[in-house]
């Protein structure tokens, strides 16, 4: 497929990608759910290659919810080792890439190997300043809400903040993603249309995108695919077309 050339003016500052799809993937091929996790992590290196290379500021994935707790234990494990393994193997990679890795969820929920591995990971890359690649990890939106409005109450409880300052802002500065900007673009793979608790408050205003690939097979045609069908949305923002482009609309 001949895709149009980007308009670098109008890149998404930052791309969320809810990463579905591998277990159904991995079945169609008559093979085990894990190896369709195996084949999803080349498309992860695929994504972050072609985001850093095209100059996306912010990628986030959601590698794991934290609904994906009560999966069998034998995909959990095997999930957490994939885990540990590939972010031993591309660390290199990473800092190659200048791409500066950042993890958002309940960090401690993770095993001891894991979360070992990830800081260390984030340490060796937080030099870096090219890509923020944002691993979701034990992530889920309702409950980094619920720890955001915790720690606003204690705040209030404090007397440090009063109630009637609680801002959007305010809010925000509360959540994991606090050192990012809202992603203009959501994207989930494998035909499922839902948010499946994944920044929530943070996707208030993004494009969402949905496509039927699975996401083994959402490689770099499909991710720039993606992007070139968000540039040719108008984003409005709750007005009207012609307070957007008023020129167009304008009497001849
Ligand atoms: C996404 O693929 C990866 C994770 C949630 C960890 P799935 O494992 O959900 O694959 P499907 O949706 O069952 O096909
Ligand atoms: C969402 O996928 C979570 C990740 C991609 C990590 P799931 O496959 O867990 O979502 P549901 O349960 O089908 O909505
Ligand atoms: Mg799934």
């Amino acid at each position: 497929m001949q895709l149009e050339p980007l308009d670098k003016a109008t890149l998404p500052k930052h791309i969320a990608i809810i990463m579905d799809g591998n277990g159904r993937w991995a079945k169609e091929r008559g093979q085990d759910r894990i190896y369709g996790h195996h084949e999803g992590v080349l498309s992860v290196r695929e994504v972050v290659s072609v985001a850093g290379e095209i100059g996306i500021e912010y990628l986030t994935l959601y590698a794991f919810s934290t609904e994906n707790w009560n999966r069998p234990k034998a995909e959990v494990d095997a999930l957490m080792e994939l885990l540990v393994a590939t972010i031993r193997q591309e660390v290199d990679e990473l800092n190659r890439r200048n791409v500066r890795l950042h993890v958002i969820g309940d960090f401690a929920a993770l095993p001891q190997l894991c979360q070992q591995e990830m800081q260390e990971a984030i340490d060796l890359t937080n030099k870096n300043n090219g890509l923020n690649l944002i691993l979701a990890l034990s992530y889920s939106a309702k409950w980094e809400m619920i720890n955001a409005i915790k720690s606003i109450a204690q705040q209030a409880l404090d007397g440090k903040i009063n109630p009637n300052e609680i801002s959007d802002e305010l809010f925000h500065q509360h959540l994991c993603t606090h050192q990012f900007p809202d992603p203009e673009l959501m994207i989930r793979t494998s035909g499922e249309c839902r948010i499946s608790n994944f920044l929530l408050y943070q996707l208030a205003y993004s494009e969402l995108y949905f496509t039927p690939i699975h996401w083994p097979d959402f490689r770099r045609e499909q991710f720039l695919h993606a992007i070139a069908n968000y540039q040719q949305r108008e984003r409005r923002f709750g007005k009207t077309s012609e307070q957007i482009q008023p020129s167009e609309h304008a009497p001849k």
